[in-house]
């Protein structure tokens, strides 16, 4: 087998004040891609979670439940799964989440597949971690529209919560952080099942078609997609103008208003299960995968933040269609998801 000859090349590594980085690194492969796809790509199977806030089972269920629970919303209709459905692919289905109370939102609500690998959250990365995403969310008018006291007023009123809390955690208390906590364990949880790319590159040569071997050859290569959808969950966590935004809707570039770079910025998505989230991209502008590659193709809206990776690549009508095929082989069979069955009751005094 000849030596994987791996080019690392024009990798800039530009670490911003709050102690983000942005990277970007385009890589070509020659040798043996089966290989290399292994060092770079192999599905994970231990799930990262944080020192402050460790997992256990119970918290993860209680976690679960609250996602699942319309009363986090001020209309008591609306959940966490009304915009992150799992048989949605942890998304929506629709181009701008819709709110409770019905209002469109400016973005598309991202899948959370993956979360617990993600190091800033928010399509900007206005979010340090996934704790801190948890009260945007409920209380943000336009989401969920629920006051923290009266979200918490409400649990506590709910016997089953109440014991929950005081099983899960050492305060045995209903508060705002511990919220955070469950929620974001349950989240942490919600991690992509190996797909057919992931029986390919564990040595089965007929789990892809040879469409598919071709386009990952694309992939890696000549369309430079792995520049930025590299690593098991296919995505470097950095953030990048592909072309796509336009007008005020400037993204990272509202964190960092004097760079040039971060204007138009999005975070790069994981790619795995892909072919179930349609419509695409942050503002859910793109409708379908094929529109996603002649995106790519085009290389979207020319201007100075767009990323350098980014430009006209003349690919064949047979290589998008090798390279759509590749993608479809991130999608994993299908899984099931524990619904919970949520805590009611009579109201309790609570001390
Ligand atoms: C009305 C739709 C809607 C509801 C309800 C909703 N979300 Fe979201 N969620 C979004 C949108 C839109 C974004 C993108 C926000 C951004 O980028 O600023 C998002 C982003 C996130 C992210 C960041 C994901 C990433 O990869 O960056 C997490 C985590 C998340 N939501 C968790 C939750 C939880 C937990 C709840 C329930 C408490 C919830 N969401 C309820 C629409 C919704
Ligand atoms: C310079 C970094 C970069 C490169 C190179 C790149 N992407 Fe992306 N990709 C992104 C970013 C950033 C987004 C999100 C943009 C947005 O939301 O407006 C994205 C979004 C996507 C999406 C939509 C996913 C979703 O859930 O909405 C797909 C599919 C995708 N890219 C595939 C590809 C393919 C195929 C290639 C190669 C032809 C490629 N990307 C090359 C950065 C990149």
């Amino acid at each position: 087998m000849p030596p994987i000859i791996r080019k690392l090349c024009g990798c800039v590594v530009a670490a911003l004040i709050l102690g983000v980085v942005v990277q970007t690194c385009a890589r070509a492969y020659t040798g043996s891609q089966v290989t290399a796809w292994q060092d770079e790509y192999r599905h994970q199977a231990a799930i990262p979670f944080p020192d402050d806030n460790p997992y256990s089972a119970a918290k993860a269920d209680l976690g679960r439940s609250l996602f699942f629970d319309p009363i986090l919303s001020g209309s008591r209709s609306t959940s966490c799964t009304s915009c992150h459905n799992p048989g949605l692919s942890w998304g929506d289905g629709l181009a701008r989440a819709t709110g409770d109370g019905g209002a469109a939102m400016a973005l598309r609500a991202p899948t959370l597949l993956n979360v617990a690998w993600t190091l800033v959250l928010g399509w900007d990365g206005k979010f340090r971690n996934v704790e801190a995403v948890t009260f945007a969310a409920i209380s943000g008018p336009i989401i969920m529209n629920l006051p923290e006291a009266e979200a918490i007023e409400r649990l506590a009123e709910i016997p089953g919560y109440v014991r929950a809390f005081a099983d899960v955690f050492g305060d045995g208390r209903i508060t705002r952080q511990n919220i955070e906590f469950a929620l974001a364990t349950y989240e942490r949880t919600i991690v992509s099942a190996p797909a057919s790319f992931d029986r390919w590159i564990g040595g089965d040569e007929e789990a892809i078609s040879p469409a598919a071997k071709r386009g990952s050859t694309l992939f890696t290569g000549k369309a430079g997609c792995s520049g930025c959808h590299n690593g098991w969950a296919f995505t470097d966590g950095s953030f990048h103008d592909i072309g796509t935004a336009r007008g005020d809707d400037i993204g990272r570039g509202r964190q960092f208003p004097t760079s040039l770079k971060l204007r138009f910025a999005f975070k790069v998505p994981t790619l795995r299960d892909v072919a179930r989230r349609a419509p695409y991209m942050h503002d859910g502008s793109v409708p379908t995968l094929e529109g996603v590659v002649d995106l790519y193709n085009r290389g979207g809206v020319e201007r100075p933040s767009r990323s350098l990776e980014i430009r006209r690549l003349g690919l064949t009508a047979n290589e998008r269609v090798d390279l759509i095929a590749f993608l479809r082989t991130l999608t994993s069979d299908p899984v099931h998801v524990l619904v919970p069955i949520l805590p009611r009751g009579v109201k309790i005094a609570v001390d």
